[in-house]
């Protein structure tokens, strides 16, 4: 019988074939645990002989069962390997590429045209404080520079839930806007998106020890949206402090910045005078440029095309952002980037850079 059952084994063809036989010699009603049961009705001489030899056969059937197990599962890895083979010498396919957003890529163009000047790179939260937007920045709460930021507050309880002021009563958001429904103390303490990356000037101030040349891009906010404005846009912003910056350091610096990016060495540049509560004095840039039939040049042609807001950090914030006014002092700017991006590569439409089209992409991406 061993021989039988053994032989049975040898030739099973798969793991479900070996599994019907182990059922078939030892399960509850297989052939060998038959007999063992039969053993009852044996003499205890009988009984002794017999035992030993069941259990012998019983040990062998089982164990040859569990080797013939191990070599059918090798053999099932061993097909599974051989049908699936990777032949590492076929050439790859071409997928579609992806491309740099030009946001992306302008930021980078900045990045590495300030860097040559020294410039490090820093960041600040896109959820500010009120205080680090506003009051910080010589803007306190009932000043009328804060009607100029359509401001996104987020939810006073701190729920995170957005309170647009567009989506508010007029009165309360008037109230919201000019701080009367809560006293300075609250509203210092509020969230707020971003009105723009100047923010970024009291965080690095307050956490770093001048001399100090820093850039900050990054992604900011207003309530506002038509043809020449989206909710969410890109700013950077510019910072230098030491013991004798001048506004003859700003003027060099941003006229070097500008021709570099747009690629005409002479292009002229016009410093307006104008106003920010957080410089002084404070001024705009224009760039020279002919808008002529439609097109856009840039260069002497007599017409001027607004870029950038900048003036030397006014003393009251430089003491906000606890560096010494008696002893630093310094300027900083802030610039569009979606407008020197359409500027330069001749985009025309600035919602488009947030309408997510891959067929736009593909147009004025750039390859990475
Ligand atoms: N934060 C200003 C704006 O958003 C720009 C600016 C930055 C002006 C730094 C002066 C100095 O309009």
């Amino acid at each position: 019988m061993e021989k039988k059952w053994l032989e049975a084994v040898a030739a099973a063809s798969g793991l479900e074939a070996l599994e019907t036989l182990r059922v078939e010699a030892l399960g509850k009603k297989g052939e060998i645990s038959g007999l063992m049961k039969g053993l009852g009705a044996l003499t205890p001489d009988e009984r002794k002989s017999a035992g030993a030899a069941l259990n012998q056969l019983k040990d062998s059937v089982a164990a040859a069962i569990e080797a013939r197990k191990a070599q059918l599962g090798e053999a099932a890895i061993d097909a599974r390997l051989q049908r699936e083979t990777l032949d590492m010498t076929l050439p790859v396919g071409t997928g579609p590429q992806g491309r740099l957003h030009p946001i992306s890529q302008t930021i980078d163009e900045i990045i590495a045209i300030f860097g040559e000047m020294g410039f490090k790179v820093a960041e600040g939260p896109d959820i500010e404080e009120d205080f680090y937007n506003f009051t910080a920045l010589n803007i306190p709460p009932d000043h009328p520079a804060r009607q100029m930021h359509d401001t996104f507050y987020l939810g006073a309880s701190g729920s995170g839930r957005p309170t647009n002021p567009a989506a508010l009563g007029a009165e309360e958001s008037a109230d919201r806007k000019f701080g009367k429904a809560a006293t300075p103390t609250d509203l210092e303490g509020r969230k707020l998106l971003r009105t723009h990356t100047s923010p970024v000037q009291i965080r690095y101030m307050k956490s770093h020890k001048p001399p100090m040349r820093i850039i900050a891009p990054g992604r900011t906010y207003r309530c506002d949206s038509d043809m020449t404005h989206t909710p969410m846009f890109h700013q950077v912003e510019g910072l230098v402090i030491d013991e004798k910056t001048h506004m003859g350091h700003l003027k060099g610096c941003l006229t070097e910045f500008c021709r570099a990016f747009f690629g005409v060495s002479d292009l002229p540049l016009r410093f307006r005078p104008s106003f920010f509560p957080f410089t002084e004095p404070s001024a705009e840039v224009d760039i020279g440029c002919s808008r002529k039939g439609g097109e856009l040049k840039l260069g002497n042609y007599g017409d001027w095309l607004e870029i950038l807001g900048c003036g030397m950090v006014h003393p009251k914030v430089l003491e906000l952002g606890g560096v010494d006014p008696a002893r630093y002092q310094g300027f900083a700017f802030g610039m569009g980037i979606e407008r020197i991006a359409m500027l330069k590569y001749g985009i025309p439409d600035l919602r488009t850079f947030f309408d997510g089209d891959a067929r736009w992409l593909s147009h004025y991406g750039f390859q990475p």
